[in-house]
């Protein structure tokens, strides 16, 4: 039996969108059914959600539900995946407490995502809340509650895996060896690790409106695919067109594959034969983004439909919430008290 444990985890601030399906929700999925590791756990990382948006708790209760259909629709399988809720892991607090001692604020404020989400929230220009400060502390703790060993994760995630690198050596040389250290793995695809949103804006996100959402209807998808920004410079369909910028061309090179080219565009052997004619010029924007459409189309469909169905007995999505939420629990647990253990924190052992 390996000794792998994989732990993904999403904030729920939001339904999840086609930027996290290609940068996360793939991979998690392929990794899962490849199989190969002693145990996979799924975490609806709610608290840390309220490290920014305390002041809204009805949204993030809200998108638990939204992030676990998502989950469940791209093909998380509660018999190979552990499902849980952080919140209802109290553990993870009483780690986090103690991991605390083992960093300085100023590693903290080091932090590069930290540092990047802090300058671009306007809610903490009057003052910077500890909890958000502190969530790769609690981030660390997540991660080794679990004894995980590979976290699948973007880019942004490297320095939390490394802040939970430095806590598990210096945990591990004051305390003894308890804690176990941790490998990021990322999407090899650049682009797919960073989707760009409809709006040729560099991120994806909520706030911004540039979201092609995986509950989206075909509309919506649609409507999306029609207004999104490709080369502005590229205004007859004989001028040559800029591939590279353009995030209808960055998707397709995403999303489209050869039965896409075969079924919908046959003029076409692939990505690389369209590109090169919009390089070259005499390829309208409205041809490659009615092809755009029917691939997310084809794509999505699937995904909205076993959503949708999920959906519709949101009772058993909650229960099975409840029983991975048991098991991870569980868990923690044992850490827990291997960390207590160790910190001569066991009086009544
Ligand atoms: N920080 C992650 C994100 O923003 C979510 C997360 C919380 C997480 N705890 C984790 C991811 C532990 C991996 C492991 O998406």
């Amino acid at each position: 039996m390996s000794d792998k444990v994989i732990l993904t985890g999403a904030r729920p601030t939001g339904p999840l969108h086609i930027g996290h399906f290609c940068g996360a929700l793939q991979n998690n999925v392929a990794i899962q059914n490849a199989g190969g590791y002693a145990r996979m756990y799924g975490m609806i990382a709610d608290a840390q959600a309220l490290t920014d948006n305390f002041d809204d708790p009805e949204k993030v209760r809200a998108n638990v539900i939204e992030v676990a259909l998502d989950m469940l629709a791209v093909g998380y399988d509660p018999k190979k995946s552990i499902l849980f809720i952080q919140s209802a892991v109290p553990e993870l607090t009483e780690l986090t407490f103690y991991y605390m001692n083992l960093v300085t604020v100023a590693r903290l404020q080091r932090n590069p995502t930290v540092k990047s989400e802090i300058g671009q929230k306007e809610k903490f220009a009057n003052g910077l809340p500890v909890g958000f400060l502190t969530y790769p502390v609690s981030q660390a703790a997540d991660i080794t509650a679990f004894g995980a060993t590979i976290v699948p994760a973007g880019d942004d995630q490297a320095p939390m895996i490394e802040q939970t690198n430095e806590i598990v050596h210096k945990f591990n040389s004051i305390y003894g060896e308890v804690l176990k250290p941790v490998k990021i793995i990322t999407p090899d695809s650049e682009s797919a690790a960073r989707l760009p949103g409809t709006d040729g804006n560099a991120k994806m996100g909520k706030s911004l409106n540039n979201c092609i959402y995986l509950k989206d209807s075909a509309d919506e998808i649609a409507a999306r695919v029609k207004t999104m920004f490709t080369d502005p410079n590229h205004l007859r369909v004989e001028d040559p067109g800029n591939t590279k910028d353009n995030p209808v061309f960055i998707y397709l090179s995403v999303f489209a594959k050869p039965e896409h080219f075969a079924a919908f565009l046959p003029e076409y052997k692939d990505y690389a034969e369209l590109a090169a004619h919009y390089e070259r010029g005499g390829l309208g924007d409205v041809k490659v983004k009615k092809f755009l459409n029917a691939v997310l189309q084809e794509t999505l469909k699937p995904i909205r439909e076993k959503r949708e169905a999920l959906a519709r007995d949101i009772p058993s999505v909650m229960e099975m919430l409840r029983v991975g939420t048991e098991k991870a629990r569980a868990v923690a647990a044992e850490t827990l008290s291997a960390v207590k253990h160790a910190m001569k924190l066991n009086y009544f052992d």
